[in-house]
């Protein structure tokens, strides 16, 4: 599970007739961003537009943005600069910022590119039709207020078959003092567990295999819905959420992310190691190994807390992997809070760290301390974790050799047309030859035995028993 921010861009596709016009998305950032944009395909092919066969040509061009660091907030404007060309010599090219940019910036990013027709935060995804209605009426729209997330009624163009990202809360509560997601993101908004069972049944009704549950702070889910039990515990909570979905038929595999430590319970524990399709595989920042940043942090948990947590899913699941975030040179960082962070990634050993370095953002309390770090350090600092992470994380691969996995195929590897890839189920990504033994050949959505025999930092080969 990735929640680092990446960029994709979304396969052609054949056009439909009476069609409205090609269209074009490019998506940055994390899971939250791309599950948007499934759902904004869904939308637009549902009123008649076909995928471009490029940006260059498309007639609607929309991008999904992210600013959770600055680098990322930059880029959009560089292709944004591209488009406001285009647009000078083609009027009736549609330009459309969604996302968390989009929120940010509002109305300000008209100012910086005029040739905008559409600005759109995440909280109206689901409203794009009505929104692409106004601009058709020749207005410069800006949809930024809060608003009331609906359910979407129209079918996600997902980018996999096999695969889905399936949304249950909305939003964010935390205040952690570095981020910008809950200024751009909104409030928490859970939907109902009713909602998201029907949503899974369609996608496994569609050969759908593997479901991965989205919210910023998953952990959170359900703190907004009613419902007490006897004992007086909330009755909607991500745990009850599990074993109310777990049985579906033709789901295979349930995974979630993303993990808060400060929230993340026992009963969670304990519900994903007696739940079989649940992977044993747990994406749960950490941030900082040093408490006195976590407090400057306001992340609401000690480096202890978080390690008995770690110590209590080894003791239940000792195969899962572990995955987390780590952001360097935060404000007043010293260099024994740094060791503090690099001593964590040896004594936990994680399968994977997205790290970054502390960037400044707007409306975020850390942003306007004076004890900000100097560059060098910043990138001094994110080097030598970078490279312990990866040391770590290919020993820690060695467990894999000569083990028998399963993987779930998911696609054929683009580098080797002779080649399958998939995941193991703790989220390993995995190649092997298409051509099993007795003449099998695998499928996209195949579960496949398949033996490890050589492990790389984060990848592994192998070969398919039957
Ligand atoms: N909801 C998740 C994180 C979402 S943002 C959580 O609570 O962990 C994804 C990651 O980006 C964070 O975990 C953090 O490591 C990183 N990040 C967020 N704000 C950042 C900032 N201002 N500078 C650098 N990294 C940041
Ligand atoms: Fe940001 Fe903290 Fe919310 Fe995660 S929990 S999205 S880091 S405010
Ligand atoms: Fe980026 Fe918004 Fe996600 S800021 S990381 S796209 S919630």
């Amino acid at each position: 599970m990735q929640a680092s921010p990446s960029t994709t861009k979304l396969p052609r596709r054949v056009s439909t007739e009476q069609a409205l016009g090609s269209y074009w998305i490019t998506t940055f950032g994390c899971q939250m961003n791309k599950a948007d944009s499934e759902r904004m395909a869904g939308i637009l092919e549902a009123m008649g537009y076909y995928q471009a066969d490029q940006e260059l040509n498309a007639d609607l061009v929309l991008y999904n943005t992210c600013t959770i660091r600055d680098n990322a907030e930059q880029k959009v404007y560089s292709y944004l600069g591209r488009q406001a060309i285009r647009k000078r010599l083609d009027p009736k090219l549609k330009l459309v910022v969604a996302g968390c940019v989009a929120q940010q910036e509002g109305e300000k990013l008209l100012r910086r590119v005029p040739e905008i027709d559409l600005i759109m935060g995440p909280q109206h995804a689901n409203r794009l039709e009505t929104l692409l209605g106004q601009v058709e009426n020749g207005q410069q729209v800006v949809a930024t207020d809060n608003n009331q997330i609906l359910e979407d009624l129209t079918t996600a163009r997902r980018d996999s078959s096999i695969c889905a990202w399936v949304n249950v809360i909305y939003g964010c509560n935390e205040r952690c003092t570095y981020c910008v997601v809950p200024s751009v993101r909104g409030k928490e908004q859970s939907r109902t567990a009713n909602a998201i069972k029907q949503e899974i049944e369609d996608l496994a009704s569609r050969g759908y295999k593997e479901i991965t549950l989205l919210g910023q702070n998953i952990d959170a889910y359900g703190r907004d819905l009613p419902g007490i039990t006897a004992e007086g515990r909330r009755k909607n909570t991500l745990t009850d959420l599990l074993y109310f979905i777990h049985d579906i038929e033709g789901i295979e595999r349930i995974r979630f992310a993303t993990s808060h430590p400060r929230y993340f319970t026992e009963r969670l524990i304990k519900a994903c190691s007696e739940l079989p399709k649940v992977c044993e595989h747990f994406h749960i920042p950490f941030q900082s190994g040093s408490n006195e940043m976590l407090k400057h942090m306001a992340r609401g948990y000690t480096i202890e807390k978080y390690q008995r947590i770690i110590e209590s899913i080894r003791e239940k699941m000792p195969y899962a992997s572990i995955s987390s975030d780590v952001i360097v040179a935060f404000p007043g960082e010293r260099e024994e809070d740094f060791n503090q962070t690099l001593r964590i990634i040896k004594d936990i050993k994680f399968d994977q760290v997205n790290t970054a370095a502390y960037s400044p953002r707007p409306n975020t309390p850390a942003a306007s301390w004076s004890n900000q770090i100097p560059e060098e350090v910043k990138i001094k600092r994110l080097r030598q974790l970078n490279n312990l992470v990866e040391s770590v994380a290919r020993n820690l691969n060695n467990r894999y050799l000569n083990k028998v996995e399963q993987i779930l195929v998911e696609a054929d590897n683009p580098r080797d047309s002779n080649q399958i890839m998939g995941r193991t189920r703790t989220n390993r990504l995995t190649f092997f030859s298409k051509n099993g033994p007795s003449d099998i050949t695998y499928n996209v959505g195949d579960l496949v035995q398949v033996k490890i025999d050589e492990v790389r930092s984060f990848s592994l080969s192998g070969t398919p028993l039957k």
